[in-house]
């Protein structure tokens, strides 16, 4: 019987990998160039953790968690984010005592939320981010912020709105929550269960509801803008500023209060406008302030801020415009079509390898023409073909599979030909895509 994949998870291998790998380099590159340092933190945490951390009113806590009992009877959770587990991992390992701050880490990884699978959601997706603590400062959320619209334009997803709002200080957010009880109280009967207890534990997180029903109601609801201190109005203005600077317009989206209960202050989101598509997978990424984390979950009181792209998403948006270029083949096929030949072959692919060439030989006999086949197939750039008559005058034939030209390589010096006919075909190909430019 076949095992199908549990659903809301994806393989992802070939081509793809090579896109979800080509995209994650771009990613660390970015990452290194701002000097954030890696973190890798476990997959299973407390599920304390998340409650503790996201928050017990968070949609992701309430619903999405895959959570178990261990053979311990501890309750473990995957990680549905990572921001949490890093907190933890920097308390843990006292990360904070003798480092100058802030801190800056980069991550990449798996995550798992039980949501309704749906274009660009999964159930396992991969995310990465970056996180910097202990910086309470509108220039570092700025920089956050620019790092993930630069890092958008270098994987080459274009069109990318950046929204902006703030949550606001204590303050801020105290006379707000205030404002919603009073507003949701004569509503909350006609709302949905999940409003329900939302109005319980965190009116603010009612504003997450995706039930149509609730919209009417959800839509009169009091603006965060119009309780927010001066102070906070201030440093939102001075983050959208600096992002101007750096030519980013950050456009403020007055109902953005982001789906985790960690935020205060600046929080943003990356969007895909104009491309076709682009728009059913949700946000790119986002991201924003926490200034309590840190201390939540045993830490000292450190602000940080931080963000996340979802690399499914990522990768779905840049396939709507990137077409092709992954194909992956090595540099060589070598051809034996006897089994003493084939036999040699495995020592001669061998060599070609220890210099750096990329080869792949067969292995089982097979015609000339259903081998030259697997090679093109395979997305060789070069076949070479090894017969008796090659063997016995220490040559090689090489034949370039775009142009079909054979070239005769002597044996003594196959590494310097085999070089530079690899050279030749890449200049070949730039030139081949440049003229597909135009
Ligand atoms: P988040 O908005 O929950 O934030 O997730 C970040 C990104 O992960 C989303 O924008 C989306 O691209 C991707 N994502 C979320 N759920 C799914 C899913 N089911 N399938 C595919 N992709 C998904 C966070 O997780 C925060 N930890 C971000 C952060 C870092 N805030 C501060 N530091």
């Amino acid at each position: 019987m076949e095992i199908l994949p549990v659903k809301g998870t994806h393989d992802i291998y070939e081509a793809d990998a090579a896109v979800y790998s080509d995209l994650e380099n771009r990613l660390i590159y970015m990452a290194l160039l701002h000097n954030y340092k890696e973190i890798r933190t476990p997959i299973i945490e407390h599920t304390n953790l998340f409650v503790r951390g996201v928050g017990e009113s968070s949609d992701i806590v309430n619903k999405e968690m895959y959570t178990f009992d261990d053979k311990g009877g501890r309750s473990i959770t995957l990680r549905p984010e990572l921001t949490a587990g890093i907190m933890r991992s920097i308390v843990s390992n006292k990360l904070y005592a003798n480092a100058d701050l802030p801190l800056r880490y980069f991550y990449l990884g798996p995550c798992f939320r039980y949501e309704r699978p749906q274009a660009g959601r999964y159930r396992q997706f991969n995310q990465f981010g970056i996180e910097a603590i202990g910086a309470p400062n509108y220039l570092q959320d700025a920089e956050v912020i620019s790092f993930g619209y630069h890092a958008l334009f270098i994987l080459g997803i274009d069109n990318v709105k950046v929204y902006i709002n703030s949550l606001g200080d204590e303050a801020s957010r105290a006379r707000y929550r205030e404002a919603l009880k009073e507003y949701f109280a004569k509503h909350i009967d006609k709302m949905c269960g999940d409003c329900k207890r939302r109005f319980e534990v965190n009116p603010l997180r009612i504003l997450d509801c995706k039930v149509d029903e609730d919209q009417e109601i959800i839509k009169d609801a009091p603006k965060l803008k119009d309780y927010l201190s001066n102070e906070s109005k201030l440093y939102l203005n001075n983050v959208i500023s600096l992002l101007k600077e750096v030519g980013i317009e950050a456009v403020i989206d007055d109902n953005l209060v982001r789906g985790l209960d960690y935020y205060t202050g600046v929080v943003f989101e990356y969007h895909v406008d104009k491309v076709e598509g682009a728009d059913n997978v949700g946000a790119l990424g986002g991201g924003g302030h926490y200034a309590h984390l840190l201390k939540e979950v045993g830490g000292p009181d450190l602000e940080g801020v931080g963000l996340a792209f979802g690399i499914e998403r990522l990768v779905y948006v840049h396939s709507l415009t990137h077409k092709g270029g992954y194909e992956l083949g090595p540099d060589f096929f070598v051809i034996g079509m006897n089994q003493e030949i084939i036999d040699k072959n495995f020592s001669l692919a061998d060599m070609i390898r220890s210099k750096g060439i990329a080869v792949e030989a067969n292995y089982e006999v097979k015609s000339l023409k259903s081998l030259l086949k697997t090679a093109v197939k395979k997305h060789a750039k070069f076949a070479i073909i090894v017969g008796e008559e090659e063997i016995e005058k220490k040559r090689l034939v090489v034949k370039n599979l775009r142009s079909q030209e054979q070239t005769t390589v002597e044996l003594e010096n196959f590494e310097a030909t085999l070089e530079s006919l690899l050279n030749e075909y890449e200049q070949e190909s730039a030139k081949l895509a440049l003229e597909g430019l135009k």
